[in-house]
């Protein structure tokens, strides 16, 4: 007998208590398997709660696993466990290494165009679809499904409607409304053939210098949990007997398993450091919610528990998540999160699915990873029975979901109906979560709500921006630099109070820096954060940035001019703002609203006739500091919101930030043709000797190459190397310490080169990073050598490029170096890590 078999005859005991609910049986043994060196990473199962899951045991489905896995070959079994990135994997691909699954990344769309109509979505679901269903050669035909990040609406789709982040919809405490926001969300999914989402994030964040805490609904795991079965039977309709895919449902995801947020001072992809209680009381809890859900697949986290790593943590997710707690749906891991298992690379790591994972997430690196799982399971360092396990939790997934019957994509219910993106009940649907998702924090005076019938100065430069109001993880993965055309038929917060205000025969005058030549009545001043996802929005205090400090200016001016301001602050997450509380009448945290701005408007104003039109109605989900210091004394609770008739008003508060800025230029090395601290600029020009470039015009040791200041974008914000005649020349950027951009390198993140040719080279330019002496990664994109000349751009080269070429990218001392044989003339203004470039290069 298998090991799968006998984990069936396991499962169905376990399900025989469920259902017949006192039936008790013993708790398993304390593992031991796990209780490796390290008694801090050792897990109980005992001491964890059982789960109710929804599905029993069905002898019908499991005989149909049976033969589909009968009829698989090895390599059909290993594919099955995989699942690629579009940008990296085409059709063609899928079927021929019998791909499980494919997703979309944050940054990958149909033909790399992120904002690619809806058409070519559920034409590219189709092509996989048919891929994966071929039957020539004698392939067994296994529907393949796609994953995608739908965590705030179908938010890679242009046109969608995109939900307040999940921050926000922690402060409506509404879980009814949430369930309404899957469902739509469903159905928009639905409607260009995605059958999964990796949603919901059920994180419980504790400490907000996180960049991914917006993701989560509150740092209380009851709030959370109440939330989690609402969202996933809005997502997949009651768990039952009718597959998933017949009515107007996919396949959630709850992510990421465990303690993502709880990692020590909010290190995206850190380490909680926490006991076993703790891991269990405040990140495990909702997940016992999923799993009464019926949460078809949960996901790992990239994060490491007292330093070992949850996607190969087999106590976790075998001992605890499966047998404990009965999970019956499937485990996938994150984004090459496998490779930072111990022992592992992107490219192999058997130690994931011994330990219970059972579908990879390969983005990049799906091929060699399926390359080595087959060496692996041939030579049993993968088990037999575990690998068929994996995969056949991943077909019950399937069958469940119907989609063997299902059909392509664009011939099931909902398809092609893409008058369901962002039609008119789902964004009345958000403007709803956007009017409950507000917390008044401060109304002196009874400010809010205004007359509408008055005249209103919008400033601050958050107003009419829908991108910033969306954050990450909308259209692409870090969310910035999107225009409001991206976003047909939204609203953007000033368009709201446009709308509010004129409707009532008032006037609004909107100047982001808040100059005006009439007095204005009141002036709203929109602010904070923009755009981030992951690591990108990790901050090592609670305060904004320096350069999003500019509004509070414009509201010590305003209210010294004696105009009652109402600040409005888009925020991921509670961040310190005495100095904004204290220069304003009214504050409200409006989180990350999303498309439907016109919630503000709906709840800042009053009717036409006067009367209070929507009360506040968000509390606080996130305590609120009362310094920068992220484990420092509170200002505000949880539950904390006022509503417009609170009479009491809010005194000065301390302005004292309690830290000492921690901001750093990490990740630009030159920017307005300079270096930035601890960078230095060298030319050679085939001497030995370099020369460090401060003051301009200068010449290389040599004499072949000129340095001379240009202007671009500021005065003399570039500089100009000018060489007469060919020969080698190499220009770089060197520090003295060593900097490591492995996460970075891991989120795919862009080398960003701003520059513009004077002419063309007359050989090839390269492009190396450096790791010390004698280590190092050269790269010469073609295209890099024929950019248009005349022209300013900003080139970006993924980071993995220079890494696949042999650059150790943990302990790079020139992360920048540009050299040709040939003759150069062009003009540099600015290198550094990013995401968004006017060209993507490719690795060759
Ligand atoms: C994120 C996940 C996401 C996945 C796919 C990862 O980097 O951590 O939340 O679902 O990428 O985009
Ligand atoms: C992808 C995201 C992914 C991230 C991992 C990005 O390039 O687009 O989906 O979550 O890398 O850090």
């Amino acid at each position: 007998m298998t090991l799968r078999v006998r984990r069936h005859l396991v499962s169905s005991l376990l399900a025989l208590t469920v259902t017949t609910a006192c039936v008790r049986v013993p708790p398993p043994p304390i593992n031991v398997t796990t209780a490796v060196e390290n008694p801090a990473t050792t897990i109980h199962p005992e001491i964890w709660p059982r789960a109710d899951w929804p599905y029993p045991v069905d002898a019908a489905v499991e005989a149909r696993i049976d033969a589909i896995i009968a009829r698989m070959t090895l390599e059909e079994k290993i594919g099955q466990v995989i699942q690629a990135d579009i940008a990296s994997v085409t059709p063609e691909d899928a079927k021929r290494y019998h791909l499980g699954s494919i997703l979309n990344g944050g940054n990958s769309a149909p033909d790399n165009d992120e904002f690619a109509p809806p058409e070519k979505w559920l034409a590219l679901a189709d092509a996989f679809y048919d891929a994966s269903v071929d039957t020539s050669g004698g392939r067994t035909a296994v529907p393949i499904i796609w994953g995608t990040d739908a965590v705030h609406g179908h938010s890679n789709i242009v046109g969608a409607t995109i939900f307040p982040h999940n921050v926000g919809l922690g402060a409506m405490h509404d879980s009814d409304l949430v369930q309404r926001i899957a469902e739509a969300t469903a159905l928009e999914l639905r409607s260009t053939g995605m059958e999964w989402t990796f949603a919901p994030t059920i994180t419980v964040p504790q400490d907000g210098r996180w960049g991914r805490a917006y993701e989560g609904y509150s740092q209380d795991p009851v709030l959370v949990a109440s939330y989690v079965e609402k969202f996933i039977e809005g997502l997949q309709g009651k768990p039952g007997d009718e597959p998933i895919l017949s009515g107007p449902h996919v396949l959630a995801s709850t992510k990421h398993f465990l303690a993502d947020g709880g990692t020590d001072q909010g290190r995206d992809q850190g380490d909680a450091k926490i006991s076993e209680t703790e891991l269990r009381d405040i990140h495990g809890t909702p997940y016992v919610s999923a799993i009464n859900a019926g949460v078809q697949t949960i996901m790992a986290s990239f994060s490491s528990w007292n330093g070992a790593k949850i996607t190969g943590h087999k106590g976790l997710l075998t001992d605890v998540l499966k047998e404990r707690m009965r999970f019956g749906g499937f485990i996938v891991s994150d984004w090459n999160a496998h490779g930072q298992v111990l022992g592992c690379t992107n490219a192999s790591c058997p130690q994931a699915i011994n330990a219970g994972l059972d579908m990879y997430m390969a983005p990049d690196t799906w091929k060699p990873l399926y390359d080595s799982l087959l060496a692996q399971a041939k030579n049993g360092t993968v088990p037999m029975d575990r690998l068929e396990d994996a995969v056949a939790n991943i077909l019950r997934v399937k069958i469940r979901a119907g989609l063997f019957e299902a059909g392509r994509p664009s011939s099931r219910p909902y398809s092609g109906r893409f008058q369901l993106l962002g039609s008119a009940d789902h964004r009345a649907l958000a403007r709803e979560a956007v009017r409950k998702s507000l917390v008044l924090m401060k109304n002196n005076n009874r400010v809010l709500p205004l007359n509408p019938k008055s005249h209103i100065l919008v400033a601050g430069d958050g107003a009419d921006d829908i991108g910033r109001a969306s954050g990450g993880w909308t259209l692409t993965w870090q969310g910035t630099g999107i225009g409001n055309d991206k976003f047909p038929g939204a609203t953007s917060i000033l368009k709201g109070i446009e709308e509010a205000v004129t409707g009532a025969n008032g006037t609004v005058h909107h100047a982001p820096d808040g100059s005006f030549v009439q007095q204005p009545d009141a002036a709203i001043v929109i602010f904070g954060e923009t755009p981030y996802a992951e690591f990108q929005g990790d901050l090592k205090t609670l305060q904004l940035k320096s350069e999003l400090k500019g509004p509070l200016a414009t509201m010590r001016k305003l209210q010294a001019q004696g105009i009652p301001v109402v600040a409005v602050f888009l925020t991921g997450r509670p961040l310190w703002t005495n100095e904004e509380l204290n220069a304003s009448d009214a504050f409200v945290a409006a989180w990350l609203p999303g498309s439907e701005g016109g919630g503000v408007a709906d709840v800042l104003f009053r009717d036409k006739d006067g009367k209070i039109a929507r009360e506040f109605e968000g509390k606080l989900s996130f305590t609120w500091p009362m310094t920068a210091n992220a484990k420092g004394p509170r200002l505000f609770e949880l539950g904390y919101g006022l509503t417009s008739d609170s009479a009491s008003n809010m005194g000065m508060l301390p302005e004292d930030s309690g830290v000492v800025s921690q901001e750093s230029s990490a990740g630009t090395f030159f920017d307005k043709g300079l270096p930035t601290a601890s960078w230095s600029l060298l030319v050679s020009d085939g001497q030995s000797d370099r020369t460090r470039i401060t003051t301009t015009p200068v010449e290389a040791i040599g004499g072949r190459v000129q340095v001379k200041a240009v202007d671009h974008l500021t005065q003399e914000g570039a500089r100009q190397f000018t060489s007469s005649g060919s020969g080698p020349t190499l220009i770089e950027l060197v520090t003295h310490a060593p900097i490591d951009i492995s996460r970075e390198t891991n989120g795919d993140v862009l080398l960003l080169v701003t520059m513009r040719y004077e002419q063309l080279s007359s050989a090839p330019i390269k492009l190396s990073m450096r790791c010390g002496e004698g280590c190092g990664g050269q790269i010469a994109p073609a295209a890099l050598s024929r950019l248009e000349v005349g022209k300013w751009q900003t080139v970006g080269v993924p980071i993995k490029c220079f890494a696949n070429a042999g650059a150790d990218v943990s302990k790079l001392d020139a992360p920048f170096q540009i050299s040709t044989a040939g003759s150069i003339d062009f003009s540099l203004s600015r290198v550094a890590l990013g995401t968004v470039a006017d060209t993507i290069l490719g690795c060759e």
